[in-house]
């Protein structure tokens, strides 16, 4: 496969979008060493890009761009190319970098397209093609990205009672925060809190055990530590104390400070750069004896490899996901005995259905697509280890919970 120079100057609106200068930028044809900040561009001829093999793309490119942000710009209307080719270079380049962005050029002007939605640049363009935006791994998972991306999302993962699609957000909070039994804890951690609601529902079954909880709860973001501590407020759990800090270094416990009698952690290792230390940290914040609930999305889902598969982008977590046995051997091998594993959220097409059928159909329609996640979940949960191989693809997430070992 044969790597050229882009041309640089026609995709000026695309690299202006993403604040690049042409001398920040090396091509095969540049010279000079590469310097710190410097991103990798380079051109790939479609019918290449098709035939290559993942193994000969990944050796190419990742030796180009040299643990650099590389830039794939490959010529041809958007529709000209199948997307399982996106795809293909998509898997080709992960674990090294993480394809963010697609820039279609065409006469009618530069459209940038993300997961999060499309954006006209308005700027018409002599030719036609697509840049492929490619960052590190390292940088799209940093400590600055994090902050950024779920203190601007943080409203939307706390939920909007108004919307469709609540109760069931307010249903995987409660499943997970309540996998164990939370009725003896009086110290409880949200390990990546987000707006708090699973430390939230545990803290409630603690209450109603008749006792007062003390809930620990952090994240990165500020934005998901205020919404945390105000609706753990606003729900009646008043000894509720947040701070900022990332799970590789929990900020609880701090010095002097007891670890916790049930921690849960949901949806979070998926953001973390590495699995073995968000291991480690999760499992210094649990007592001896205490409760772990850990839950995310599940790699092994029929709709994440479909999407793995066929589609241009998708979500890093996604990229990143571990499965539930993985999980459960990273918390083995930390002194924890497992105690019991299992799936929730019904995997494609369940989640597209209940999206568009809420909408179109009315809320009969939510309640009824939650009343089948809730029975395959509790079926799941209640087969726990016997489950037949296969039936974890059915599922989006996987959950499970630990005793710390004295
Ligand atoms: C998908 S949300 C889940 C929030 C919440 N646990 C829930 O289940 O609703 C992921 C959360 O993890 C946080 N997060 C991302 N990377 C993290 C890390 N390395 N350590 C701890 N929290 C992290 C994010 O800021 C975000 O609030």
């Amino acid at each position: 496969m044969n790597l050229t120079s882009p041309p640089l100057a026609a995709l000026e609106a695309a690299l202006a979008d993403l604040k690049l200068k042409p001398q920040h930028i090396r091509t095969p044809s540049t010279t000079t060493e590469a310097v710190e900040g410097s991103v990798t561009a380079c051109e790939v001829q479609a019918a290449e890009l098709s035939q290559a093999s993942p193994e000969e793309l990944r050796t190419r490119l990742l030796e180009f761009s040299a643990g650099a942000p590389l830039l794939v710009w490959v010529r041809g209307t958007a529709d000209s190319k199948p997307t399982t080719d996106w795809a293909k270079l998509r898997e080709a380049l992960w674990p090294s970098l993480h394809i963010s962005a697609h820039y279609h050029l065409s006469q009618q002007g530069v459209r940038r397209v993300e997961l999060g939605g499309t954006h006209d640049l308005r700027k018409a363009c002599g030719i036609a093609g697509t840049l492929v935006v490619c960052g590190t791994r390292d940088k799209v998972l940093s400590p600055e990205t994090t902050v950024a991306k779920f203190d601007a999302n943080a409203k939307g993962w706390d939920g909007d009672p108004s919307q469709p699609g609540w109760a069931h957000h307010r249903w995987m909070r409660q499943f997970v925060g309540c996998y164990a039994d939370a009725g003896h804890a009086a110290r409880i951690l949200d390990f990546g809190s987000g707006a708090g609601w699973c430390g939230i529902e545990a803290a409630l079954v603690a209450k109603r055990a008749g006792r007062t909880p003390h809930l620990a709860l952090f994240d990165p973001s500020p934005e998901m530590v205020r919404r945390a501590t105000e609706n753990a407020r606003a729900a009646g759990i008043h000894d509720v104390e947040g701070r900022t800090g990332f799970g590789d270094a929990p900020p609880f416990p701090a010095q002097g400070e007891a670890p916790y009698d049930y921690v849960v952690s949901s949806g979070v290792v998926s953001f973390a750069p590495d699995a073995e230390r968000f291991a480690d940290g999760l499992a210094r914040t649990v007592r001896a004896g205490g409760t772990l609930v850990f839950g995310d999305v599940n790699a092994a889902s029929r709709g994440v490899r479909k999407r793995r598969a066929t589609q241009a982008l998708v979500a890093v977590r996604e990229m990143n996901a571990l499965d539930l046995p993985r999980a459960r051997a990273l918390m083995e091998a930390r002194g924890f005995r497992f105690v019991q594993g299992s799936h929730y959220q019904l995997s494609d097409p369940w989640p597209q259905l209940a999206h568009h059928g809420e909408r179109r159909l009315g809320a009969w329609f939510g309640r009824f697509v939650l009343g089948r996640n809730q029975a395959a979940a509790a079926r799941d949960k209640r087969q726990s280890d016997q489950r037949a191989s296969g039936e974890a693809a059915r599922f989006d997430s996987w959950v499970a919970s630990f005793v710390k070992n004295s």
